[in-house]
């Protein structure tokens, strides 16, 4: 099947009461893990790429790579997603090139590190949603600041400070007519999130509930979604690397918000940790192999497992099959009609 909008998998996912994951991708490896995985359990997925993943690929590898996934697992609905596109003219370049999907993350300033204004925030997305509704594209915006900054799409300040204010979630969404929102409760993008296992308080959840209350059908995005399992993080130590204590998103907590309106959940760290242990292993117990399939095969074999497991855990396991793809080009014209 082609590749599909992610506003279909998210409604989808709203009527089957389920999450669907969206995994970040930059090469070969990270979208043949995803496919199998979705093929193994059976789940519509979302891939998504980065301002830094289309760079580090140049994107049309990684548009024809997406290409062949749709051919290689015809029975897989799957969305291609911007991640945190920093301006309009991004966002217009994805759409260009054949996204189903873009995040126009206007909470920060084009620099991806600045809070933004609201004005700002309103003006920038409903020019992207403007764009990409006439040709059946859909948009996630954001509003609120995610804390962290190590990998440029955060602000540098307490995951806190910036939390999401249901007033203004509400107004946002009137204001621009997004598709999904992505909202801040308290997670950070990366690996050292929480120095201790945050409870639902630590990561407001509370705040969640209020704002799904509020726009009960606007699909809600957790970003910073990795959950960051001892066990990854021990592979990679035991095996020469130095990573801090830490701990992520724990994932009884993205459930409770799964029950609570979120349909997107967003996570890249977990996988980078899976591939990166698995070849710290085998660089480290066989020092005399060179040939990169020696220890990308395994890689790729520990991030299948981790998409296959959280697949499981936000639902979307077994839905693959439940519906036929609407094209971009009819989800247009249900856009320009107002069914949407
Ligand atoms: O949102 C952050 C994702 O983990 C992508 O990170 O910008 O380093 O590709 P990146
Ligand atoms: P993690 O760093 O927690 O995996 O978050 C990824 C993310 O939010 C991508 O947009
Ligand atoms: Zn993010």
């Amino acid at each position: 099947m082609p590749m599909v909008s992610m506003r279909q998998l998210l409604d989808e996912a709203a009527k089957g009461g389920y999450g669907v994951g969206a995994f970040n991708v930059n090469n070969m490896e990270q979208i043949q893990a995803i496919m199998e995985a979705a093929r193994e359990t059976k789940s519509p997925v979302v891939i998504q790429a980065s301002r830094g993943a289309r760079a580090y690929s140049n994107d049309r590898f990684l548009y024809h790579l997406m290409l062949a996934a749709t051919e290689v697992y015809p029975e897989i609905p799957v969305a291609l997603h911007l991640d945190h596109g920093n301006s309009v003219e991004t966002c217009k370049s994805a759409i260009e090139m054949g996204f189903t999907s873009v995040m126009m993350d206007g909470s920060l300033m084009p620099d991806g590190k600045t809070p933004s204004t609201f004005d700002y925030n309103v003006k920038a997305t409903r020019e992207v949603v403007e764009m990409a509704h006439a040709k059946g594209v859909t948009v996630e915006g954001e509003i609120g600041v995610l804390g962290g900054i190590e990998d440029g799409h955060g602000a540098g300040v307490d995951a806190l400070s910036h939390v999401t204010d249901p007033e203004q979630a509400e107004e946002f969404v009137k204001q621009t007519g997004l598709d999904a929102l992505a909202i801040a409760i308290g997670t950070s993008h990366g690996a050292y999130k929480f120095t201790r296992k945050p409870t639902g308080e630590v990561l407001k959840m509370d705040r969640l509930i209020e704002i799904h209350n509020r726009l009960k059908t606007t699909h809600l995005v957790m970003h910073g979604s990795s959950s960051v399992p001892q066990d990854l993080q021990d592979i990679i130590n035991k095996y020469g690397g130095k990573l801090r204590p830490t701990f992520g998103v724990p994932v009884e907590e993205i459930q409770l918000g799964i029950k609570n309106g979120v349909r997107k959940v967003n996570v890249d760290t977990d996988n980078r940790l899976a591939m990166t242990g698995a070849i710290r292993k085998v660089l480290m117990e066989t020092p005399e192999k060179f040939d990169p399939r020696d220890y990308l095969k395994p890689a790729r074999e520990a991030m299948k497992k981790v998409v296959a497991l959280r697949m499981t855990q936000f639902g979307q396991a077994g839905h693959a099959g439940d519906y036929q793809p609407i094209p971009i080009s009819e989800m247009a014209k249900k856009y320009a009609a107002g069914k949407l």
